[in-house]
């Protein structure tokens, strides 16, 4: 079982050992590529099996009435790509490429690569749900990504609560908590208002005209 991995690992150590001066053991292993483990969330949650973890697992990606849910297509590898070698006991968890990790800084995955991975479904050919749209909005072309404002491992994404979703945007559009336009309309009462019932975020329109 282990020879044939041991042996791909120093053939191609010596091919790349004749390019360039590089670290030796990282290029090798990155040259193998993962496939979707064979047991669904079973095969992470050995591992992974903190309440975020539960909640997830709660949420409507884990609804298996949806045939497009990840549940129904790849589990938890649906979104963070696949890791049969992630999972082997041989990386405990170090395996390489790394899986899709979520997020803003230098240790998360590139940017394109996050917003993909929800756009697999999510986009304009994706094949479940709603699409969104997105590519092009203000929002993209600020380069903000759907987990800056959305929250998948939770039973409810915070985002459709009216005030958790005032807070996510204001920590941006902080002028808006007193600058934001008023109405005067007595059959509006904007307190009971989410921002979502004015302004499509994912649209290129994103404002209410
Ligand atoms: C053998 C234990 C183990 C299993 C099984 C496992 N993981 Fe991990 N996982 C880890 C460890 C340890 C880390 C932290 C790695 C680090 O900090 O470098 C990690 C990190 C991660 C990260 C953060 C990004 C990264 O690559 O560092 C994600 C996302 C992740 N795992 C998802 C999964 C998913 C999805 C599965 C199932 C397909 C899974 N894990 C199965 C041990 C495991
Ligand atoms: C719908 C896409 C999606 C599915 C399905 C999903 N995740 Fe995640 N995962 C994310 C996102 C996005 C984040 C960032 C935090 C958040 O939004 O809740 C994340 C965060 C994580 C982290 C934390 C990485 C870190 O930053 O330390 C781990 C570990 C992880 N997920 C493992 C799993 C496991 C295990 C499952 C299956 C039980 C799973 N995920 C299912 C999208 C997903
Ligand atoms: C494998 C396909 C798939 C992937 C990948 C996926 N989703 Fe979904 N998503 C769905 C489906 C299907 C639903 C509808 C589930 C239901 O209600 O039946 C959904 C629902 C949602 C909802 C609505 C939540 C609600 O409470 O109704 C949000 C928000 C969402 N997804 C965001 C994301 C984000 C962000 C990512 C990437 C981190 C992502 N999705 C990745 C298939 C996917
Ligand atoms: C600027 C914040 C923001 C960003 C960025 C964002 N969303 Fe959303 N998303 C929202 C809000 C707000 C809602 C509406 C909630 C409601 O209906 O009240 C929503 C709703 C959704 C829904 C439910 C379907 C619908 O149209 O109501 C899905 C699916 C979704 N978003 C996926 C994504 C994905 C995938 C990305 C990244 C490609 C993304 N979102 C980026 C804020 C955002
Ligand atoms: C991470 C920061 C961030 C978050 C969170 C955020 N936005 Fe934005 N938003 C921006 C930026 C940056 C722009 C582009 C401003 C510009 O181009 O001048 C923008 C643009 C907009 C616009 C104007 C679009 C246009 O056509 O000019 C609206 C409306 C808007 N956001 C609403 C929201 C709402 C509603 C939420 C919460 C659901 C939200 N935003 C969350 C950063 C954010
Ligand atoms: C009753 C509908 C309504 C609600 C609710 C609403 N807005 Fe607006 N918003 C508007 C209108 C109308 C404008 C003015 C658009 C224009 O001038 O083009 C606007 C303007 C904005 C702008 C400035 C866009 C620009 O072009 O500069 C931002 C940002 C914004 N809203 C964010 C929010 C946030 C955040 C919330 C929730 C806390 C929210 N809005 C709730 C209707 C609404």
């Amino acid at each position: 079982m282990y020879r044939i991995p041991l042996l791909l690992c120093l053939v191609s150590t010596l091919v790349a050992a004749t390019a360039l001066a590089q670290d030796t053991e990282a290029p090798a292993r990155q040259k193998r590529t993962p496939s979707y483990s064979e047991e669904g969330a079973a095969s992470c949650l050995r591992c992974h099996s903190g309440p975020d973890m539960r909640a997830v697992q709660s949420g409507p990606h884990f609804n298996l009435q949806n045939p497009g849910a990840p549940a129904a297509v790849h589990y938890c590898e649906s979104c963070h790509g696949p890791g049969s070698i992630h999972v082997s006991r041989a990386h405990g968890g170090k395996g390489f490429p790394p899986l899709i990790e979520f997020g803003r800084g230098p240790d998360k995955a590139p940017r394109e690569e996050q917003v993909a991975a929800c756009l697999n479904c999510h986009g304009a050919e994706g094949e479940v749900f709603k699409t969104i749209g997105f590519i092009g909005s203000p929002h993209d072309r600020k380069n903000i990504n759907c987990s800056t404002c959305h929250t998948v491992h939770a039973e409810t994404d915070p985002i459709y609560d009216l005030e958790e979703q005032a807070e996510t945007c204001y920590r941006c559009h902080r002028k808006q908590r007193t600058e934001h336009p008023h109405f005067s309309a007595r059959s509006m009462d904007i307190d009971k208002l989410s921002c979502s019932d004015c302004h499509d975020v994912h649209r290129p329109w994103a404002t209410a005209d």
